[in-house]
């Protein structure tokens, strides 16, 4: 609690240290609207973990019907923006499972950031947010793209709560839900009040799993069984390596697997991260992460610990609706995905998590693994998860740009040894 109290009390002034690296000519486009969508979810689905749901309100925020409202009408609000063009919806579109079907995000003034946003639906469980767990809790998280140059721009929070103060409704809303006048740590508050309903279950796996044995299909089934076996995503998908997680599938930790390590000279950016980025400076971490090319660098912008190079966090609830994937948004399908993983570690990256390996899955096998994925879909999601894949599908009957079968069959691969000589490496300026 002490880290997110320090977070308000410096009202957050954004002071400038990265340009944003890119540009687009479309911009943001509209606001997506509040809508069904994106009400507080109820505690009926099957599925949910009832009691964890329940506790992860702190004990300074305390869920209210009222703070959720206003937090909803936040989340949907382009005044929290510097020019009004952007909202949290805007990249956390309810109608794609508040994500934005983006590689990465595109922020005022169409500028573009670079990270794929994640789904907010059961951020609430995260053991810290963002892909590389700068942020501790919700308050805080919510705080960062408020002043984020490339997201919606505020020159400090309370920049964004004069916006706000001076609309009636808010004012009124404030002192009804806070007993007091708008301002950044009751702000924050709302919002995270708000995400904390917005947790998602109740697809055929949560069926399957309470024991309907025909809500996944016999594909689905294997797909699970490989998913705990030969595929080994429950070397990072799972609470540990004996213990299945059918509620998360995750293990809380941050993973190098490989991403992003092709296109862009980590070790030249872990050396800039080390020398330009104060890791006790979470805005620094933030613009960093959003707007430069170290983003790449993942946890290691945060930990500075070599173990955490081009390292992430993850979980798959609702996948299939929330393409593209990983945290830079490279990969169009599950297929692509599955591709990646089954090649394994046949590529150069000294830091590659020790459980990447290659996995010899045959076609069959991958579109088992694929079904399982998309057993995980919401049944508010549901026909879109229907379409979605059968887009992916048809997709990836013509194009596997991450095939590599040579590799996915063949011996697992020599890594090169860590060496990260920062004398000898001159990173690179421009991405691409
Ligand atoms: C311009 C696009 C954009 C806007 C606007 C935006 N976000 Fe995000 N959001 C992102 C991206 C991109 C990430 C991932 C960044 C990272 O991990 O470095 C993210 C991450 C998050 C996460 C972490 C989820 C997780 O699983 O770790 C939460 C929660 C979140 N945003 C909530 C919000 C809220 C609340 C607002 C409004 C105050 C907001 N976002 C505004 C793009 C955006
Ligand atoms: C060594 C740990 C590890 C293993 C093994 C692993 N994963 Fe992952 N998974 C991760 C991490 C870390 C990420 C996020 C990485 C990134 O974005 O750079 C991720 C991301 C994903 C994503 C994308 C999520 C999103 O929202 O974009 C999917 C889908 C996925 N994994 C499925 C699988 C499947 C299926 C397997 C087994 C074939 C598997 N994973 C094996 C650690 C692992």
């Amino acid at each position: 609690m002490a880290l997110v109290s320090v977070v308000y009390e410096s009202a957050l002034s954004a002071d400038r240290k990265f340009e944003a690296l890119s540009q687009t000519e479309q911009g943001p486009g509209p606001i997506p609207p509040d809508g069904p969508l994106a009400r507080p979810k109820s505690l009926q689905q099957i599925g949910v973990p009832v009691e964890m749901t329940r506790a992860a309100a702190p004990a300074d925020n305390p869920q209210t019907p009222e703070k959720i409202a206003l937090g909803e009408r936040l989340f949907f609000d382009g005044h929290l923006s510097v020019d009004g063009t952007v909202a949290c919806s805007t990249c956390h579109d309810p109608a794609r499972a508040f994500t934005d079907g983006r590689p990465v995000s595109i922020g005022v003034n169409g500028r573009a950031g670079q990270r794929n946003a994640p789904t907010i639906l059961n951020a609430l469980y995260n053991a810290a947010q963002f892909w590389d767990g700068r942020a501790k809790t919700l308050e805080e998280q919510a705080a960062l793209p408020i002043i984020n140059p490339s997201e919606m721009g505020q020159p400090s929070l309370d920049a964004a709560v004069a916006r706000i103060a001076a609309l009636p409704e808010y004012e009124q809303a404030f002192r009804h839900v806070f007993g007091r006048a708008p301002n950044g740590t009751d702000l924050v508050r709302a919002i995270a009040s708000y995400e904390r309903t917005q947790f998602s279950f109740d697809s055929p796996f949560d069926q399957f799993m309470a024991g309907d044995k025909t809500a996944i299909s016999d594909s689905a089934k294997r797909g699970w069984d490989l998913f705990n076996t030969k595929a080994r995503c429950n070397k990072c998908h799972a609470l540990s390596e004996n213990k299945r997680d059918p509620t998360f599938f995750i293990d809380k930790d941050f993973h190098n697997i490989g991403i992003g390590i092709i296109r862009h000279n980590v070790v030249a950016l872990a050396c800039k991260a080390e020398q330009e980025i104060d890791s006790g400076k979470i805005i620094d971490v933030d613009q960093a992460a959003i707007q430069s090319e170290t983003s790449v660098v993942g946890r290691f912008l945060v930990t500075k610990k070599e173990k955490d190079i081009a390292s992430f966090k993850t979980s798959l609830r609702n996948v299939l609706i929330t393409a593209p994937y990983f945290h830079d948004g490279s990969m169009a399908t599950l297929w692509d995905v599955l591709d990646h993983y089954n090649k394994g570690d046949g590529i150069k990256d000294p830091w590659l998590d020790e459980d990447m390996q290659p996995l010899a899955l045959r076609e069959s096998e991958i579109d088992d693994v694929v079904a399982f994925l998309a057993s995980l879909t919401s049944a508010q999601y549901k026909e879109q998860g229907m379409k979605e894949l059968e887009q992916q599908r048809s997709l990836s009957r013509t194009s596997r740009p991450q095939r590599d079968t040579a590799r996915a069959f063949g011996p697992k691969s020599i890594q090169p040894k860590p060496s990260r000589n920062c004398a000898a490496t001159a990173p690179e300026t421009k991405p691409k």
